[in-house]
């Protein structure tokens, strides 16, 4: 039987004696054709997939992301496009009970016919329809349509009907309007990161299934800590072929060589009117033969198989299921602040923590948008792989999947249990006032359940979001005015309160809705859900955004209880943005290119505001816009380096306890928040990230007046006792400090402790000198260096052109396939900045030094093929310098 192929569908479904027959391109033998409206256009089309994806394969379109593609293809969105396949069955194949076609995306208005009969329509991109095709299918040839309507002409004629602000996104985004009326990835009419491209297809796999009695949907755990044994509660929710079904559900966790926990009971399922049903199935685990999950940077995180199996009486046929499972216990911990910080006038508000494992733990992280602007092509394993990977290097142990994009497939919560990252996963609604007419609530209620039931099990999951940024963006009436206010908060609570939480609430107990972010956590719930001030510091979570104030000054930043946004921008290297055009007038910063892929209405202005606050960029340099980009990405990365400081800095005095900076990853080639470039490239934003978020950091603050404190930050369970801290000032004409003391520093486990120090060290002229922090201490293999600029660096005197020799020695081959060369650097002066860049695919362990010692030796990472010399030949550098290079 060739054409009973099994597919692995989202969650590792095992089926038994069900069959599923694959509708995708790669998993069956069926052939998808993709047409227009008119008929001008057929080619082959893919599932999973997309119209934007398959008119390029086809030839139809060029690149998407090259020059001003996004609106020169534009016309895609506005067609209406029909898939079309068929496939053959044989008599015996129709003889099961139930045949569905399951489609797992659908992208996003489109109606299915099965031989030429409808049976069933989509409207929403992040539900699986299931669409009983019993009656239609025959044996022989059967033919399937998917005809898709214009995502952007839908939204429109929705809003005609059930109007919700904003109408469009701003003009200089070039994207589209009426977003907010579709339940599609909003990102994809534009944001201020990303192009517009509105696509239709089949987003992911599609197949039919074929069974008698029931098949399993979802497994959802409920895992509590009780005494000295966990409770394992595992919920199946299932759909049936008839009413009643009676038979045997076992559950089964492997332990590893601890062998396995195995528990089955009779059950009678009884389907409600919808086909659905569910059942129970409870398991207690002794704590000793399971090890605890724990976040990146705090311990393992072991993952145990849990397969879920019914087997029906009647028939013997058998469904599975198997998911993952940790153990670990995540609270969200909404606190008075005096038990935290004592009782005293200001200590006014609630906590916002996340506890793991009963500890408070400080989340470090970013934030998550799509890794690519078509959904069809997020999901690439190698591009998702990497970014979570770079998170982890970056010691983050939290990324927060943003609203405007989609629910992450599988294998990214699989990836996020496996590396350790906890997620704040928001419920895809952002930056909008949303609809609540009927039709509206009734997809998004089905949209929750499923998603909800379908992530609830990763021990990664950590809290939900209702929205992003719709709470603060109704109190600010950035998108209506005062007056609809009242309106506005009724639909807000009927989407978000009355419509969502109870069903976040029924299926995920155990887990934190925060509806909005920011917002005030419980205290926005108080005051009706729509806070007075959404960033009030005392309490939940804030954004902060200010590109008007020196973002390399720690007085410039508000206090938060959780910084769960904050950025700025920068743009990507030369590199990156070669790929998107081949005219070398474009790569100019008044070129009509870079204008085009600015979607800030203040265009360049801020960044380059920022950057002259502590560069000198001159304009008649003959390489100002290649040192534009590079001193972007220092300002940027500094900028974000002071405010995470800060944030961390202020666990001590404010218990802020989290800091998650905007954004980690990148849609096009274009300036962004991004610490990481579209095509993988890291700016100096991670490469900092790297030592900003580091476990233990000694990190200065210095203040307008000159005075400079000194933070232990401690990131571990266990305390850091008689550390010795070296403060060092450097001229900056020499490597040999002028003075040092040494001081011995201790700090807590898991605390930020302000140091008992006065660092009274100015005597010197300060724009001949920086300070430079280094910290040894016992069980600390590596704590970075730290450093203070006492005065701008474009005021700096003694700055001046060092000799730098950089020699590449010997390649290692490393377990993960890469090859590491070693890469050793040796100059006569300080060098600031030091920023290397090689033509082969790749990284460097580090980058955009601080070149303060003779001699520093990192490495280079490829999974290319190139040789020591050839590396050592190809190897360039820049640095930052006062003058005219
Ligand atoms: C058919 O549709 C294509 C793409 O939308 C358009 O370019 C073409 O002009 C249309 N042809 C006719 C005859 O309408
Ligand atoms: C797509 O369908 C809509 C609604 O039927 C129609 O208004 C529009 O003209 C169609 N687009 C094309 C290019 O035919
Ligand atoms: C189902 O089958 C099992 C084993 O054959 C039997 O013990 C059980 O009573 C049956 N249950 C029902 C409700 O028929
Ligand atoms: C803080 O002090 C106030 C006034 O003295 C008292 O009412 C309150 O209970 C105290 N709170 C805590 C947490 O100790
Ligand atoms: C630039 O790229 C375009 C599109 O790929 C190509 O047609 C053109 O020949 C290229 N021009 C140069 C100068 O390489
Ligand atoms: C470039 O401009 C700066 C500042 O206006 C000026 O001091 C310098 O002489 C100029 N250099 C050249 C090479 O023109
Ligand atoms: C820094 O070094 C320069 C050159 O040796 C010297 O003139 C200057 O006085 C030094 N400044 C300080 C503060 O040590
Ligand atoms: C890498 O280079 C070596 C030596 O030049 C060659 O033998 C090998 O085939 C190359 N491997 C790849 C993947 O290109």
């Amino acid at each position: 039987m060739l054409w009973f192929v099994l597919v692995l569908a989202a969650c590792s479904a095992v089926h038994g004696s069900m069959h599923e027959l694959s509708m995708d391109s790669d998993g069956g033998n069926v052939q998808w054709v993709v047409e227009n409206q008119n008929g001008s256009i057929s080619v082959p089309g893919r599932v999973p997939g997309g119209v934007y994806s398959d008119l390029r394969r086809a030839g139809v379109l060029p690149d998407l992301l090259w020059q001003d593609n996004d609106v020169a293809t534009r016309w895609v969105s506005y067609d209406n496009f029909t898939y079309s396949t068929s496939f053959q069955l044989r008599a015996e194949h129709l003889a099961t009970r139930a045949a569905n076609l399951v489609l797992l995306g659908v992208d996003t208005v489109a109606f299915v016919e099965l031989n030429g009969r409808p049976v069933g329509a989509a409207d929403n991109m992040f539900v699986r329809y299931v669409f009983d095709v019993k009656p239609y299918l025959k044996e022989g040839l059967n033919t399937l349509r998917v005809s898709f309507a214009s995502a952007v002409l839908a939204a429109a004629r929705r809003s005609a009907r059930h109007y919700a602000a904003p109408a469009c996104v701003p003009a200089v985004y070039r994207g589209e309007c009426h977003a907010n009326q579709l339940r599609k990835m909003q990102a994809s009419f534009a944001w201020d990161w990303g192009p517009a491209a509105p696509g239709q297809g089949l987003w992911k796999s599609a197949f039919i299934e074929f069974y008698n009695s029931a098949v399993i949907r979802s497994v959802t755990t409920h895992i509590t800590k009780e005494d000295k044994q966990w409770r394992l509660r595992v919920k199946v929710y299932l759909e049936m072929a008839g009413r009643e079904e009676t038979g045997e559900l076992g559950a089964r966790l492997a332990l590893g060589a601890q062998g396995a926990v195995t528990v089955a009971k009779q059950v009678t399922l009884v389907a409600r009117g919808d086909g659905t049903a569910d059942a129970e199935i409870d398991m207690i685990v002794s704590e000793n033969v399971v090890s605890l999950w724990w976040p990146n940077g705090y311990g393992a995180q072991p993952l145990y198989d849990l397969s879920v199996t019914f087997t029906s009486n009647s028939s013997q046929e058998t469904s599975a299921r198997s998911i993952h499972v940790g153990f670990r216990t995540v609270e969200v911990v909404e606190q008075d602040i005096a038990e935290v910080l004592g009782n005293t006038t200001q200590s006014t508000g609630l906590t916002f923590y996340l506890k793991v494992n009963g500890y408070p733990l400080f989340m470090k992280g970013s934030n998550w948008i799509p890794a690519h602007i078509l959904p069809e092509l997020g999901g690439d394993e190698d591009t998702v792989d990497s970014l979570l990977q770079a998170a982890v290097e970056a010691h983050m142990n939290m990324v927060r999947v943003w609203g405007g994009g989609v629910y992450e497939r599988e294998r990214f919560y699989r990836r996020c249990d496996q590396l350790g990252l906890l997620v704040w996963q928001d419920l895809m609604f952002a930056c909008s006032m949303y609809p609540t007419d009927k039709e509206f609530l009734d997809t998004v209620r089905v949209e929750v359940e499923q998603n909800v039931l379908s992530l609830q099990h990763h021990p990664s999951l950590a809290l939900w979001g209702g929205n992003n940024e719709n709470e603060v963006a109704l109190r600010g009436s950035w998108y209506t005015h005062p007056s609809e206010f009242d309106k506005y908060k009724a639909e807000y609570i009927k989407l978000y309160v009355d419509t969502i939480k109870p069903i976040v609430h029924s299926l995920d107990p155990g887990r934190r809705y925060v509806v909005s972010s920011p917002s005030n956590g419980l205290e926005s719930e108080r005051e009706g859900y729509i806070a007075a001030n959404p960033y009030s510091p005392n309490y939940g979570d804030t954004h902060y955004y200010n590109y008007l104030a020196d973002g390399w000054s720690f007085d410039i930043y508000p206090l938060t209880r959780f910084a769960s946004e904050y950025g700025f921008q920068s743009l990507p290297s030369l590199t990156t943005l070669k790929t998107a055009t081949n005219k070398s007038e474009d790569l100019s910063l008044d070129s009509e290119f870079m204008a085009h892929r600015q979607h800030s209405p203040n265009g360049y202005s801020f960044i380059e505001s920022e950057m002259n606050r502590h560069l000198q960029l001159f304009k008649n340099d003959s390489k100002y816009f290649e040192k534009f980009i590079f001193y972007s990405q220092i300002s940027q990365a500094m900028s974000i380096k002071t405010e995470t400081e800060f944030y961390r800095q202020s666990q001590a005095t404010w218990y802020t306890m989290g800091a998650l900076y905007w954004q980690l990853n990148d849609v096009w080639q274009a300036p962004s928040w991004s610490g990481i470039e579209y095509g993988g490239k890291w700016k100096m934003l991670h490469y900092f990230a790297k030592s900003f978020f580091a476990p233990v950091l000694v990190s200065p603050r210095l203040h307008l007046t000159g005075k400079v404190d000194v933070y232990l930050l401690n990131d571990r369970l266990v305390p850091l006792l008689g550390g010795q801290l070296l403060v060092e000032v450097f001229n900056w004409t020499s490597l040999t400090p002028v003075d040092s003391k040494t001081y011995t520093v201790s700090a807590k486990p898991l605390s930020a402790q302000k140091q008992d120090i006065t660092l009274d060290l100015w005597k010197q002229n300060k724009k001949e000198v920086f300070l430079r922090f280094s910290l040894k201490a016992e069980g600390v293999a590596e704590s970075p260096m730290n450093y203070v600029f006492p005065v701008p660096l474009k005021d700096v005197v003694g700055l001046q052109k060092p000799t730098i020799q950089i020699t590449v020695s010997h390649r290692i081959r490393l377990h993960s396939g890469e090859t590491q060369h070693i890469v050793h650097i040796v100059t006569d002066r300080a060098v600031l900045f030091l920023w290397l860049e090689a033509p082969a695919p790749g990284r460097f362990r580090d980058n955009g030094f601080m070149l303060t010692q003779p001699y520093l030796r990192t490495a280079f990472l490829t999974a290319g093929n190139i040789t020591t010399s050839e590396l050592q030949k190809a190897i360039t550098y820049q640095y930052y310098l006062n003058e005219i290079s």
